[in-house]
C-alpha cells in the first residue's frame, strides 16, 4: 500500500525522503514522487515503477533547506500507475501540495462540484480532489489560517486518508492528517526537526521518539514544534513512545533477500514469542497482554477468531488448537467478509483479530464492528502501536520485529506460536489438566530447535525446486491441523513465484481437483505421523494412481512414504498440534527457490502490498 514520507527541519530534504521511501518500498508500490522546495517555488518530481527512476529524475536538482518535504510511494487504486497519476498532487493555483493513502469514497462527487466551480483536474486519483477542495476553501474563506481550510475541508471527505500537505504561504509547515490509514510522526528534538510516515521504518534511522497519529487527528508540525487538533479544532495532548527495535534488524543481516532472512529467522522469533510466557513446570502459559481481561475470559463461550490472507490461514490453525485444547467453540471468518455480515455477537464471545501489521483495513472494520456489538476483542498482532494493537481490549504482541519482505513468513510462524500460547491459556482455565499442559509447554520449547533441523534441508528444498522450476500448476494438500498449512504454502507459491498453486484438503480432492491430476501436475502433500496420517495415505496413492509426481513433506522415520512420492522432505516428530511450524518451512522454502529460480522479485513480488490499508 502507499507509503508516506514528510520532513521539515534544518537538512535538505530529498535524500531524507529517498531514504524513508526506500525503507517503506516493502509496502508494495507503482510510481514514487517528492515535493520539496527548490528556489523559487514548490517543485514536484515525480516518476512511474521504481524508486531508482525518481532518483535519476532527481539528480542536479537543487533542494532548499529549512522547509517543508512530502514523499509518497503510490499502489495504484484509481488511476493506472503512471506519472500524471503519481503523487504528490497539487491544485489549480500550484499553492497546496499532498500525498495520501487510502481512498476517498465519495471523491466523484466531490469532483463534479469542484469542476463545476470551475477547477480544472489533470490525473484520474481521488487524492487530486482533495487538493482542489482545499484551493476551494481558501478562496472562499480567504481569511482563515491553512489548518482552518485544511481541516474545513477534511470534514468534507468520506473514506479512508492519510495526508501531508504542504501550503506555499507557510513554507515551513507539514499538516499531517489520519483517518482510517496509518500515520506516525517522529521527533527529533535535537536537531529541530520531524518526519511523519506511514509507519516507524524510516523514522527509526533519525529518532527513536514517536508520536502514534490516531484516527481523527491532525498535526501541525514546523521546525519550531508541533500541535496536534481533532477534526472539530479542539487541542489534543499526546504521548511520545519509544521505537524499541534495532534498525539492524530491518536490514537483511548477510542473505540475499529479505525473505530469507525472515524465513531462517523464525526459530529466534519464535523464542521470543515464547519469551517469559511459557511456565513449563504449571504447563501453563502467562499472557501479560491479556491479564486484565484474564478473569472475563472464564466466561466466554464463543470465540471467533478473524484476519486476512496468511493471517488468516494462521487463524485456522487456531481454530483446531482451541477447540481441541481450549475446549471453546471457535468460528473463523475472513475479515473482508465479517464486516458485511450481521455478525451474531455478544459480550459473551470473544472476537480475536490476527494481523501482523495492525493495520489491515477489512481486520481493523471488523474489529469496530465486534465492540459496537459489544464483544470482548482481543489482539494478536505484531506492530507495536499500530491500529489494531491499541483498539482491541487486550492482547498478544508477536515480537517478530519489521517484517520486510511483502510474503508473510516469520509473521505466520510467530503468530502460531501465539495461538498455541492462547490454546493454553484457555484450556488450563477450563478443561485441560496440567499433565497435558507440561506436555505442550515442553514441546513448544524444542520448536525453535526443531525448526533449525528443518532449514538445515534448504539446501535439498532448493534442488525440487530446481527439477519443478518450468511447471506453472502445483495442487497443495493436507489434513486436519495442517489443512489449512497447505493453503498458506500455495499461497507463498503463488505470491513469489507467480506459478498456479491451489490448496486443498487431501480428503476433498477426490471430489473435484484430482480431475486435474497427470504426470504433469505435481501435488505437495502434508503428511506428517499424525491422526489422520492413514487416510492421508490413502488420498497419496489415489494421485500416484494417476500418475501425479508427488513431493511430500514427512516425518522422519517415515519410509512408506518414499514409495509412493518423488521427493520427501522429513520434519522431526512433535505433537500433532504443533506439525504446523514445522511443515510450512519447507513449503516457505520452496516457494522461495523456486521464485528466485524463476528471476522473481522475490521480496517485492507484482501487484501486492506489505499493508493492505484499503478495502
Ligand atoms: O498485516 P496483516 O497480517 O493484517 O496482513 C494480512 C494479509 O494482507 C497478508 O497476510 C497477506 O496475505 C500477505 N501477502 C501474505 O504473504
Amino acid at each position: 500500500m502507499c507509503g508516506i514520507v514528510g520532513y521539515t527541519g534544518k537538512k535538505k530534504p530529498i535524500n531524507i525522503l529517498v531514504d524513508g521511501l526506500r525503507a517503506l518500498e516493502y509496502r508494495g508500490y507503482d510510481s514514487a514522487g517528492v515535493a520539496f522546495w527548490s528556489n523559487p517555488s514548490i517543485k514536484t518530481v515525480k516518476r512511474a515503477g521504481r524508486l531508482n527512476n525518481l532518483v535519476s529524475a532527481l539528480q542536479g536538482i537543487e533542494d532548499k533547506p529549512g522547509y517543508a518535504a512530502i514523499g509518497h510511494t503510490r499502489w495504484a487504486t484509481h488511476g493506472a500507475p503512471n506519472d500524471l497519476n503519481a503523487h504528490p498532487h497539487s491544485d489549480c493555483t500550484g499553492n497546496i501540495f499532498l500525498v495520501h493513502n487510502g481512498i476517498v469514497e465519495n471523491y466523484k462527487t466531490l469532483k463534479e462540484e469542484l469542476q463545476k466551480a470551475g477547477h480544472k483536474f489533470y490525473s484520474e486519483t481521488d487524492t487530486e480532489v482533495i487538493s482542489h477542495l482545499i484551493e476551494e476553501e481558501i478562496k472562499n474563506n480567504p481569511l482563515y489560517s491553512a489548518k482552518r481550510s485544511i481541516l474545513n475541508s477534511i470534514n468534507k471527505l468520506q473514506g479512508a486518508f492519510a495526508l501531508l500537505i504542504m501550503v506555499k504561504s507557510e513554507p515551513e509547515k507539514l499538516f499531517a492528517v489520519r483517518n482510517f490509514s496509518p500515520l506516525v510522526l517522529g521527533i527529533n528534538g535535537n536537531d529541530d526537526e520531524y518526519i511523519v510516515a506511514s509507519d516507524p521504518t524510516p523514522i527509526a534511522r533519525h529518532t527513536r521518539q514517536i508520536i502514534y497519529m490516531n484516527d481523527g487527528d491532525m498535526a501541525i508540525i514546523s521546525p519550531k514544534g508541533y500541535e496536534f487538533v481533532d477534526f472539530k479544532h479542539n487541542s489534543l495532548k499526546k504521548d511520545i513512545a519509544q521505537i524499541d527495535w534495532d534498525i539492524e534488524e530491518a536490514q537483511r543481516g548477510g542473505h540475499a533477500h529479505f525473505s530469507a532472512k525472515e524465513i531462517f529467522e523464525q526459530p529466534d522469533v519464535i523464542e521470543n514469542v515464547l519469551r517469559g510466557r511459557l511456565i513449563p513446570e504449571e504447563g501453563m502459559a502467562k499472557l501479560g497482554g491479556l491479564e486484565t481481561v484474564r478473569e472475563k475470559l472464564r466466561g466466554i463461550k464463543r470465540f471467533v477468531i478473524t484476519a486476512c490472507g496468511t493471517a488468516g490461514f494462521a487463524a485456522e490453525v487456531g481454530e483446531y488448537m482451541f477447540e481441541e485444547y481450549g475446549g471453546v467453540p471457535v468460528e473463523v471468518e475472513l475479515a473482508s467478509e465479517f464486516r458485511y455480515r450481521k455478525p451474531i455477537l455478544d459480550p459473551e464471545t470473544a472476537v480475536i483479530f490476527i494481523s501482523q501489521s495492525g493495520e489491515t483495513a477489512d481486520t481493523i472494520a471488523a474489529l469496530r464492528e465486534s465492540k459496537e456489538k459489544g464483544a470482548l476483542t482481543l489482539g494478536i498482532v505484531n506492530v507495536v502501536g499500530s491500529s489494531i494493537a491499541r483498539e482491541t481490549h487486550a492482547g498478544v504482541y508477536t515480537h517478530a520485529g519489521p517484517e520486510i519482505s511483502v510474503a508473510s513468513y516469520k509473521a505466520f510462524t510467530a503468530q502460531l506460536t501465539a495461538l498455541v500460547l492462547y490454546a493454553m491459556l484457555l484450556g488450563r482455565q477450563r478443561q485441560m489438566s496440567m499433565t497435558m499442559g507440561k506436555r505442550i509447554a515442553e514441546e513448544l520449547k524444542n520448536i525453535p530447535q526443531l525448526m533449525r533441523q528443518v532449514l538445515k534441508q534448504s539446501d535439498k528444498v532448493k534442488e525440487i525446486a530446481q527439477k519443478y522450476k518450468d511447471f506453472n500448476n502445483f495442487l497443495y494438500i493436507g489434513r486436519k491441523y495442517n489443512y489449512p498449512i497447505a493453503y498458506e504454502g500455495a499461497l507463498k507459491m503463488k505470491e513469489v513465484s507467480y506459478a498456479h498453486a491451489e490448496g486443498y484438503s487431501s480428503a476433498e480432492m477426490k471430489h473435484g481437483p484430482i480431475a486435474m491430476i497427470d504426470e504433469n501436475f505435481p501435488t505437495v502433500a502434508i503428511i506428517p505421523k499424525d491422526s489422520v496420517y492413514e487416510k492421508n495415505f490413502s488420498n497419496l496413492q489415489e494421485i500416484k494412481a494417476r500418475s501425479g509426481p508427488i513431493i511430500a513433506i514427512a516425518t522422519e522415520g517415515d519410509e512408506d512414504i518414499k514409495y509412493i512420492t518423488e521427493d520427501v522432505i522429513y520434519i522431526p516428530k512433535t505433537l500433532e498440534m504443533l506439525t504446523p511450524l514445522l511443515t510450512i518451512v519447507p513449503l516457505q522454502l520452496f516457494a522461495y527457490h523456486s521464485g528466485v529460480l524463476r528471476g522473481r522479485d522475490v521480496d517485492r513480488p507484482r501487484n501486492l502490498a506489505k499493508s493492505v490499508t484499503v478495502e
